[in-house]
């Protein structure tokens, strides 16, 4: 099925295009594409901390948009772990908002069709992720943290899940520059970012790409194997 065009979609008035269950059917039958929540310079970011990945892991998936970039730059055999406990989320979403797992589920299973033999295995954890987090032992190349969006929710993910990124993988945090000028986010992730560094976080920043694409989503190349607090 066809994409509405553009021009189309944005007739539709807010209250229609906001409204969960109707964007839920058109999203699962492809008729119009996940919200974008991240800009250019966050997907190249993204882009380029998960190339050559074998594990990646996302928190916080919602209607899929950021799962589709990771689902094509991974290759065959890697994995991409996706939780995310669907529904509405009042610190990870504007009120009224909120995305059913069904229709991402069926938006990436569409994606994976195309891909064919190219596509990474998806693994889904309809879960919050403190709760995979408990029952997870495997290393990872790189977590996006993009999920509950407070500024307890984003240091309680950072701490249960950098132990499990291999030295020299990455932690991605969304929505974490809202302190910079030019920068943009939420004062939850761009708090806790900022603890993190005035403490010395065991990780470091990816000077690489710092000042062009580090604008929205702050990452992280770990130096060293952090331990649980
Ligand atoms: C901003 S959206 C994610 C956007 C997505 N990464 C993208 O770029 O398209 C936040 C999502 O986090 C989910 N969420 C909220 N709390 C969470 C938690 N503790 N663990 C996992 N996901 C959570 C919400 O259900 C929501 O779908």
């Amino acid at each position: 099925m066809a994409i509405l065009p553009q021009h189309l979609r944005s007739l539709t008035p807010a209250r229609l295009r906001d409204d969960v269950r109707l964007r839920a059917l058109t999203v699962g039958l492809g008729l119009i594409p996940p919200r974008t929540m991240h800009s250019r310079e966050d997907a190249r970011l993204l882009l380029d901390a998960a190339r050559e990945a074998r594990r990646v892991v996302e928190i916080g998936v919602y209607e899929g948009a950021s799962a589709l970039l990771l689902q094509r730059v991974l290759g065959p055999g890697a994995e991409l772990h996706l939780i995310d406990p669907f529904g509405r989320h009042p610190d990870a979403l504007p009120g009224g908002w909120g995305a059913s797992e069904r229709a991402t589920r069926r938006l990436l299973a569409r994606s994976a069709r195309r891909l064919g033999q190219a596509a990474p295995h998806l693994h889904w954890h309809v879960a919050l992720s403190h709760e995979v987090a408990e029952r997870w032992s495997a290393e990872v190349d790189l977590v996006f943290i993009d999920g509950d969006h407070s500024e307890a929710g984003c240091e309680r993910d950072w701490l249960d899940w950098s132990p499990f990124v291999r030295v020299g993988g990455r932690m991605a945090i969304h929505d974490a520059r809202a302190d910079r000028p030019g920068g943009r986010g939420l004062p939850g992730p761009t708090a806790a970012v900022a603890r993190r560094l005035a403490r010395r976080s065991l990780a470091r920043l990816d000077d690489r790409r710092r000042g062009r694409s580090d604008r929205g989503c702050a990452a992280y190349r770990l130096t060293c194997n952090p331990r649980r607090p």
